[in-house]
């Protein structure tokens, strides 16, 4: 039996039966803010592609992350920008990092904040390479040995959570591994598996100051056509002891967040990366776009591909708009 018996317009007429019918619920419980940390005190400047988000000193951080937490939001991410960039990003790793120190401050403020970590080398190296370089090859094993350093550093300062987003091969394995003999066994891994070489991350590398200064990440990041290829990451991440696994950017990967979803029984999280944020943000300024609808249909797409969690630099404004 078909029309006129059928009549999925049945199920529209009103707000109440659209929300009774409603597949996709988005929530803020599952929103992630990221947030830049830089070094000095009261420095708080705003990221001229991405409006709304700042570099920012420690004690302005905290500020910032009171108001998170009074959002509703369950954590943040946390990416760090040194105070000198070498070879092999040292700093990455050192007790008094900026991250380090943001992790300590947001412990101390006794916020009921989740606290990620971005593990990574390229905010910190001179060549802005998320691996140590030789003769112009960002090399593999010999990075894997710093992010575990750095994914330590973290661990000690107080993160619940680290990020491995390099993509060096084994690098899920070598953190847990450094992690457990340290200690910190209850430290969870959140691993970027699915992490493609991107346009879309050009206003994050104003942000974190970390584009590459030669060449690109192609060599480690994934091919932007291969969807197969991600199920295979996902799965020795898994492995190596992932507890979360993410797949970045969100929007051109709706398929790959789907086919993770349906091959894997864990967490999958969808990082809405900044170049999605931009074309918002810029879209919505020149009055083309209406920015609290897009964003809202942006973010529910994402959790209706598959994601449970989403880190968007929108999850404040969200978290005011699903609260009204
Ligand atoms: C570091 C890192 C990047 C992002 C997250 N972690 C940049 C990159 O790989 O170039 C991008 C996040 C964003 O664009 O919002 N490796």
């Amino acid at each position: 039996m078909s029309f006129p018996h059928q009549r999925p317009r049945r199920l529209r007429r009103s707000e109440p039966i659209r929300s009774l019918v409603r597949e996709t619920k988005l929530g803020r419980t599952g929103l992630i803010y990221p947030m830049f940390v830089c070094p000095g005190t009261r420095v708080r400047n705003e990221v001229s592609s991405m409006p709304g988000c700042f570099q920012q000193s420690v004690d302005m951080l905290v500020e910032e992350c009171r108001e998170v937490e009074q959002l509703g939001l369950p954590g943040v991410i946390l990416f760090g920008l040194p105070d000198q960039k070498d070879a092999t990003g040292s700093e990455a790793s050192s007790a008094t990092g900026s991250v380090q120190r943001a992790i300590e401050a947001i412990r101390r403020a006794k916020l009921n904040l989740l606290v990620i970590t971005d593990v990574c080398l390229c905010e910190y190296t001179d060549h802005g390479h998320c691996g140590v370089v030789e003769n112009e090859q960002v090399l593999n094993d010999a990075t894997l040995d710093l992010l575990a350093d750095a994914a330590l550093s973290h661990a000690r300062a107080g993160a619940d959570v680290v990020a491995p987003s390099d993509m060096m091969d084994g690098r899920v394995g070598a953190i847990r591994e450094r992690l457990d003999a340290n200690g910190f066994a209850e430290v969870a891994i959140l691993s970027y598996a699915a992490k493609y070489c991107s346009g879309f991350y050009g206003p994050f590398r104003e942000a974190a100051q970390s584009a590459p200064q030669f060449g690109d990440r192609r060599s480690y990041q994934m091919d932007p056509a291969n969807a197969r290829e991600a199920l295979r990451e996902v799965a020795l991440d898994l492995e190596e002891g992932a507890d979360i696994v993410m797949v970045k950017p969100a929007l051109p990967y709706l398929d790959v967040i789907r086919m993770v979803r349906d091959n894997f029984p864990v967490p999958v999280a969808a990082y809405n990366v900044s170049g999605e944020y931009a074309m918002v943000k810029a879209a919505a300024r020149n009055g083309w776009l209406e920015e609290k609808r897009v964003v809202l249909e942006i973010l529910t797409g994402i959790q209706r591909a598959g994601a449970d969690i989403i880190l968007t630099y929108h999850a404040k404004d969200a978290a005011r708009w699903l609260a009204s």
